[in-house]
Parts: structure tokens; sequence; C-alpha cells
């Protein structure tokens, strides 16, 4: 298992180009099983999440072909990866196995795509994660609503379709607000339904449209994706297409977290500040000065941080995947901040290894109140999920000392080449396996 060195206290300085985004890119390879021919996909990045998608596509019967980069393509986005070209070939297949689901659960992403082309899908049962209890059942109650069965067998769902699926009206949100990969199941399913479908209380984020584009792209009929009401015109068939994923914004947010962190100065290229409104909301109130310049965004901060108040919220609200990383920030800022987490009240297992770092936190229910410190030191802490991860090494960055953080695979399943990319800008992080280390 590797490990990560990191040397706080050097001043981050320099450009970073932001990957495609995972969370976009996943459901997105998911669609492809509905598609006819060859679909390509450009700004996949190379992550072990998108590796074991790759490997339950080939399962399900597709090709899958990673290409070399071409070379850079002005204005489009980074050419760090190839195109990768999906297409299926074989449809007798259906089933998402549980050693593929348990290490990715955006696995329940296959279950609208198989069963509004095939007629029939076997996904394990995603369980709880590290974030807490994460459930299906709005993807499966809206499923149903446009004519799946289901059943569940031996820790699997089980779902068939007689004939075709039919439109339907269906209210997508639950007690935690909308679901984002359950719009997406849903809407996927929905395109090859017959007649229209409407989503009330659809879930917004970018990477619902991104999705919707790309569906469209394919010979959907779908509008008014990225608001809370989706209409969609079921068709007989979609067609490959090619298409560019969005850029990460979790991956732009965690870098503008650590430039404000080590005080240092940093331009991101190729991001979409349009998706992250609330974060450079927040981070302006802390006292992080972003701005627009020659298309890219440019991050710098003041030596004293104010504390904040923030709440996680569904799109366009603050991410819920960026509130481990703020929290390292607001461990080091002026007087008391308060973090509430609206979408997973479980997701605080980063608290207790900041803590070993010298911060003061303090959870309480789904709120955390952080005492600001005057400096972090170094510890060995362990990742216990992506994002908890990704506040760790932010807090290693600027902490007295070295800090060792175990099990780094977590972060590997989101973040592409993310200790590379931070020792071009001036970081001392290296990653070492834990055999060779002792
Ligand atoms: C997506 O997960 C992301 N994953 C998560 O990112 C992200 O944290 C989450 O959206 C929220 O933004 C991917 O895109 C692969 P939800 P998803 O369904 O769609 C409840 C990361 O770090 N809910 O929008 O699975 C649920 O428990 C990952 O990259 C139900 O009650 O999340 C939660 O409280 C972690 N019933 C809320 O809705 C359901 O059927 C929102 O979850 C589904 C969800």
């Amino acid at each position: 298992m590797d490990s990560f060195l990191i040397s706080g206290g050097n001043r981050l300085k320099g450009t970073v180009e932001i990957s495609g985004s995972k969370n976009s890119a996943l459901p997105i390879m998911a669609a492809c099983l509905m598609a006819e021919g060859k679909s390509t996909l450009r700004g996949v990045p190379r992550l072990s999440d998108i590796d074991s998608m790759t490997r339950l596509l080939i399962e399900l019967g597709c090709e899958v072909v990673r290409h070399d980069p071409a070379g850079p393509e002005p204005g489009e986005g980074p050419a760090l990866n190839g195109p990768l070209d999906i297409t299926v070939v074989d449809e007798q297949k259906s089933e998402a196995r549980y050693d593929i689901v348990k290490t990715m659960r955006a696995s329940i992403c296959t279950l609208g795509p198989l069963l509004a082309k095939r007629k029939r899908a076997v996904v394990s049962i995603p369980g709880g994660c590290a974030i807490g209890d994460r459930p299906v059942d709005l993807h499966l109650r809206g499923l149903q609503k446009l004519g799946a069965e289901f059943r569940t067998e031996n820790g699997n769902i089980v779902g068939q379709v007689r004939s075709r699926l039919k439109g339907c009206h269906f209210y997508l949100g639950g007690a935690q607000g909308p679901t984002v990969l359950g719009t997406i199941n849903i809407m996927c399913a929905a395109a090859l339904a017959e007649g229209e479908t409407v989503l009330v209380g659809a879930a917004c984020e970018p990477e619902v449209v991104d999705c919707a584009l790309l569906l469209n792209k394919m010979g959907a009929k779908i509008t008014g994706y990225g608001t809370p009401e989706v209409h969609i015109i079921g068709v007989d068939q979609l067609k490959g297409c090619e298409h560019r994923v969005i850029p990460d914004r979790i991956e732009c947010g965690t870098f503008m977290v650590a430039a404000a962190i080590t005080n240092g100065e940093l331009e991101l290229k190729h991001c979409n500040l349009d998706h992250l409104v609330a974060v450079a909301d927040r981070l302006e109130e802390v006292g992080v000065n972003i701005s627009r310049e020659n298309g890219a965004v440019r991050v710098t901060s003041a030596r004293r941080l104010n504390s904040v108040e923030m709440t996680t919220q569904p799109y366009p609200g603050f991410p819920t995947d960026l509130q481990a990383q703020l929290m390292a920030l607001l461990c080091l800022a002026d007087g008391i901040s308060v973090v509430t987490e609206r979408i997973f009240p479980d997701r605080f297992l980063h608290v207790g290894e900041l803590n070993r770092m010298g911060a003061r936190v303090r959870k309480e229910g789904a709120t955390a109140v952080v005492q600001g410190v005057r400096e972090l030191q170094g510890a060995n802490v362990m990742a216990s999920d992506l994002r908890a991860s990704a506040a760790l090494v932010l807090a290693g960055l600027v902490a007295k000392g070295t800090t060792k953080i175990d099990r780094v695979y977590h972060i590997d399943r989101g973040y592409e080449k993310i200790e590379q990319k931070l020792a071009a800008v001036g970081a001392h992080i290296e990653r070492i396996n834990d055999k060779a280390w002792g």
C-alpha cells in the first residue's frame, strides 16, 4: 500500500492543469451502454475509479480503447490523456458484480442504461461507505415508476422490464434533497422509454447537465436539465457520439484551498469557475483572492484567514465533496468556524485525523465547530475516504514537520497525479511504498 510523505511549509506557486471530472465521466461512461456504435469521450481522467468502470463495461460486453494523447487541443482542455472509445459489441451480459460495485458505488449508474437497453440488469447492492449510509431507494423507485420490476437476490438488485419502459411523472427528492446519480440513472432510462417523462426535484449539478448534453448528442430529447424539472421525450435509439467531459470542479476547489492554505499563488487552467460560485463565495469570505485571468483562474490569499460559517447543500450550494478540504483551511483561521453537513451528515472522518495534527475541531451531530489554531503539526494520519484524504494532504502542505498519510489508494480514486501536480508547484510530497519505508 502506498503512502504520501509531505514536508510542510512550502508556498505553492505556479500553474496547475485541472483534469476532466471523475463524477461526470463515470455516469457518462455507463450511459454509453445505451448507444449503437462507437462513442468517443475526451478529457476522461486516469483514475482507479475510471479503471473500475472500464472493467465493468468490458464485463458488460463493451470494447473500451484508450488512445494515446494526440497533443494539445487549443482552448479545449488538457491533453493529459488520449480519448476513450466505448463500443457495445455484445448485449448478452447484464451483471455488475459485487467485486466491482464494492470498490466503486458509481457502478449503480449502469442500472438505468441496462434496463432501458437490455431489459435486464443484475447490480450488486452498494453497501454503506466511509461517508455514511448511501441508499439507492430513489433510483429504484424512479425506475419502477418507468415500469421496471425489481427483486433482491443474494445481495443483488435483479431488475427486468417486460415490454418497454414507459414515460412517467416522478418526484425525485429525498430526505437529504435531490440525488445526483439517481437523477442521471432515471434520466438515462427515460431517454429510451416510450413517451414523455417529467422528473421533478431533479439534481441540478453540472454532472447531470453534462450527461444530458451527451445523451442529446446521442439523439435523446431532454430539456430542463440543470433545473429541478427535467423533461425527457423517449426515442427509439441512441447513437454513439463524441463528447468532452467537464473540468473537475472538486479537483479545482481542492487546488484553490491548496493555494490558500500555503499562502501561495496558483494559476488553475482548464477549469470552470461558474461551477464553483458557492465555493468562491466562502473562500473570499475567508480572505482568498480569486480572479479570472486569460481564461484561467488565479488564486492568492491573505496571511490572516477569517473564520466562516459554511453549510453543504445541493448545487449550486457548497458541495459536500469540498467540505473536508475547506475544514482543513478553517483549522488555521482566526476564531471559530461552523461547518454543517446537510448531504451526508456522518461525513466527518477527517475530524479525528486533523485533530491529531493539532487542529481543534469538535463534532456536534452534523455540525463541526472549528477553533482556529496558529499551526498544524506533521503526524502519521490515515486516509479514510477520497475527500477526507485530500483534506489531510492540504493540512500536510502547511503543517510543521513531516506528515505521513497512509492508505492513499483512496486519493488515487479521484485525484489524477495529485503528488506530481503539487510537486510541480513547489510542494515537498513523495509517494512511498510502505514496505520500503519499513
Ligand atoms: C454523487 O453521489 C457523487 N458521486 C458524490 O461524490 C457526491 O458526494 C454526491 O453526489 C453529492 O453531491 C459520484 O458522482 C460518483 P446523492 P450520489 O445520491 O449521487 C441520499 C466523491 O467524493 N439518497 O446525490 O450517490 C443520500 O444518502 C463522491 O466524489 C437517498 O436518500 O449522491 C444523500 O444523503 C462521494 N436515496 C443524498 O441523497 C437515494 O436513492 C445525496 O446523495 C440516493 C441518495
